[in-house]
């Protein structure tokens, strides 16, 4: 009905809700602080149990799905603390535990070692609950007076159903009826941890219970060696130098996709180092932490485009290319984290010069793959940003900038790459895996191999990935 006289009848409220809608009391500005509070706080250990996980955990797709989880938890988290910043003056109290029984649940969840019952806390535990939250917020709050809020609960909504379809579907391949049995104490202990606290949002009557911790008994403990699944059978091999090729300028454009895509896929190692960075580096303004799993997520992303791009040409990569894990294993296990996090800045601001990304993406453009050229468009851009998040979160440190790269390239120089050492264990034969895959990719293209571009055979034995001489990735 139009209540309004002599006027087209149009949407009211700029189409937000109706008018009952906007006329309901909804939820003051204090009872929706506190629960934005508690989402945020969800929220963060969410993107803090993803991060800390991606590094250990051997399979490929979960790699990359905590990576991408890491990332848009970090978002919300950001978007929430903002909210909550709109509507109270500070100390806004964010880094405050809202409820003793949330930490118990995600606690326990961060602490479970084994990745099926991980998933199950989750996907099937903390997410729902969240869902459950933000949804009563919805239905709760006056949409007109509490708009704000009500399109951030929307926007999570949609990638809270996203996260969970991934986790489901990984559920059901990974954790089978037995298993499932065998986490039923656990999952009652999650069950009653929410319910202690009276739901996520504390909104229902808590319920008194005896939380007794299973897996987080004792304070968290980071592993930061890196694990990778079977399609990565030599991860110690560093018989293939990609950079050296990729830079010659007599060999030609197409063979250098294949390096490209190799450098891509290998960037894999990227997450789990930087993984170790954010995991192992407390008391940072948030925006580290956002910006730094920003720049973490990309590496995945770049890792899939190499997978792509060796499947887009009908090549089987883990068959035909080694991916070693050895750049995040030595940083790992060798550096601090500030150490780690000065090579990745120094690698990164590399990559700028004209020899560097513009170079990549120009041989795309010169070569008959449109997928390489696109892709590398891409990384150039991104890496473009991970230089503006180095200087904001590493640079700003040092009193010169030229200070922070030189301090960098000492870090990686410190960094002892066991070529010899690996081989001698039997760890890898640093096999020259490249005239195989060449070979093979000639085939689908229907070209005869080129002898010279066969025949190379340079390692990372005495050439970094930078070029320069001696002991890489980015
Ligand atoms: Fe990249
Ligand atoms: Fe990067
Ligand atoms: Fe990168």
């Amino acid at each position: 009905m139009n209540l309004y006289k002599n006027v087209p009848s149009l949407p009211v409220l700029a189409g937000i809700c109706n008018m009952n809608q906007a006329m309901k009391p909804g939820l003051a500005v204090e009872e929706c602080v506190r629960r934005l509070k508690r989402y945020h706080y969800a929220f963060k250990r969410l993107h803090q149990i993803f991060t800390a996980r991606i590094t250990a955990e051997p399979l490929y797709e979960l790699k990359m799905g905590f990576s991408f989880h890491a990332h848009l938890c970090a978002e919300h988290t950001t978007v929430l603390r903002k909210r909550v910043g709109e509507m109270r003056e500070p100390p806004l109290g964010l880094e405050a535990v809202p409820d003793p029984a949330l930490e118990v649940l995600f606690d326990e969840i961060l602490g479970v070692t084994e990745t099926g019952p991980l998933l199950v806390g989750l996907y099937e535990k903390a997410l729902p609950a969240l869902k459950r939250a933000l949804e009563r917020h919805l239905a709760d709050t006056n949409h007109l007076a509490d708009q704000p809020t009500v399109r951030l609960c929307r926007f999570a909504l949609l990638e809270l159903a996203d996260m969970t379809k991934f986790g489901v579907e990984c559920i059901s391949t990974l954790v089978n009826a037995e298993a499932r049995a065998r986490l039923q104490d656990w999952c009652k202990l999650l069950d009653q941890s929410l319910e202690a606290a009276g739901e996520l949002d504390g909104t229902a009557t808590p319920v008194q219970h005896r939380l007794v911790r299973q897996h987080s008994v004792n304070p968290y403990r980071f592993d930061g060696v890196p694990r990778r699944d079977a399609r990565f059978p030599d991860p110690y091999n560093m018989g293939v130098n990609a950079e050296v090729f990729l830079y010659d300028e007599s060999f030609p454009p197409e063979p250098k996709t294949l390096m490209m895509f190799y450098k891509r896929l290998r960037e894999i190692d990227v997450p789990e180092m930087m993984a170790s960075i954010i995991t192992e580096t407390s008391g940072k303004p948030w925006g580290y932490y956002q910006d730094m799993t920003r720049q973490l997520w990309d590496e995945a992303r770049h890792a899939m485009m190499g997978e792509v791009g060796f499947l887009q040409i009908g090549l089987n990569w883990p068959e035909k290319v080694m991916v070693n894990h050895t750049w995040a294993l030595c940083l790992n296990t060798q550096l601090k984290p500030i150490e780690r996090h000065a090579v990745l800045y120094f690698i990164e601001q590399g990559l700028m010069p004209k020899n560097g990304k513009r170079f990549e993406w120009e041989v795309g453009l010169a070569s008959r793959n449109p997928l390489a050229a696109l892709f590398q468009d891409y990384d150039w851009a991104d890496e473009v940003l991970h230089a503006r998040i180095g200087r904001d979160w590493y640079v700003k440190d040092f009193s010169d900038p030229q200070k922070a790269v030189q301090y960098g390239d000492e870090c990686w120089s410190r960094v002892l790459m066991n070529w010899d050492h690996w081989r001698q264990k039997g760890l890898t034969q640093h096999r020259n895996w490249w005239p195989e895959l060449y070979r093979e990719a000639c085939q689908r293209w229907g070209i005869e191999p080129d002898p010279r571009v066969l025949a190379y055979h340079t390692t990372y034995q005495t050439v970094r990935a930078d070029l320069k001489e001696l002991t890489g990735s980015a």
